[in-house]
């Protein structure tokens, strides 16, 4: 798992050097008021986990989930509910603790994807999944949600090219990406999903060969949200 950006790393490298168990406490009995948020955000530490915790609280709170610079905290959010419209608890501890269950076989990287991808393009063995900031083609929403959008994409698609491996990507539906696809003779798939504001979008995934998604039998069947239930029955975006 590689990420550039340090307050999402924080929560993986929290996670991965064992300090989910705190992080999912801390969340659990987390008083989200306005002041309490304000209190928590302000301070400064360079202890992983606290910066973790505050990534989360960030991620939660703040318009769209969107860490880059610039954002503000929801005011009205989903059902009026402002700052605690997008903050369930129960399931986000419940996730990280998963991820707990898991973590020895984790290993995070806060480093840039493209300098550590060469090193594992001999790999036949490897499986790449590479999900880049949308932005290729001067798109806006990437640049907006992500703090590092500047990616190299022609670079990126250059190395997956280069990659023994199998790979897949996802990127949103720009004519700029399938143009970049078509060139380096890679396949696409449209996929349906629903984005923040309820609305059909299409991703588009992008691999060597995507013949394994044809066999995937279709769901005929609406889905409402895109969100996952737990049994305390909170949803998160
Ligand atoms: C579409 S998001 C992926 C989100 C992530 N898969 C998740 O669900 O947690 C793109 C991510 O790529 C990261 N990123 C951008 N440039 C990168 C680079 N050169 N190397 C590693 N990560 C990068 C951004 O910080 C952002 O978090």
């Amino acid at each position: 798992m590689i990420e550039l950006d340090h307050e999402v790393a924080a929560v993986w490298k929290a996670v991965t050097e064992g300090h989910a168990e705190w992080l999912a406490d801390r969340i659990l009995k987390f008083d989200l008021t306005h002041e309490n948020l304000m209190n928590e955000l302000k301070i400064l530490s360079t202890d992983a986990k606290q910066q973790a915790f505050q990534t989360l609280l960030k991620n939660r709170t703040l318009h769209g989930g969107i860490l880059a610079e610039g954002s503000g905290l929801l005011k009205n959010g989903e059902n009026g509910k402002g700052i605690k419209s997008r903050w369930y608890p129960q399931t986000l501890a419940k996730r990280i603790l998963n991820l707990n269950a898991i973590r020895e076989k984790i290993t995070f990287l806060k480093s840039d994807a493209l300098e550590i991808l060469p090193n594992y393009t001999q790999n036949k063995q490897a499986v790449f999944f590479i999900d880049p900031p949308y932005t290729a083609g001067g798109k806006k929403a990437g640049k907006r949600l992500y703090r590092h959008c500047d990616l190299n994409h022609e670079k990126l698609f250059q190395i997956a090219e280069m990659l023994q491996g199998d790979f897949v990507m996802t990127y949103d539906h720009a004519e700029e990406v399938k143009n970049l696809a078509r060139k380096h003779n890679f396949q696409m798939r449209l996929i349906p999903m629903n984005n923040t504001h309820h609305a059909q979008i299409f991703e588009l995934v992008i691999g060597k060969n995507l013949s394994w998604l044809e066999d995937l039998q279709m769901v005929h069947e609406k889905r409402p949200d895109y969100s996952i239930s737990s049994l305390t029955g909170e949803r998160v975006n």
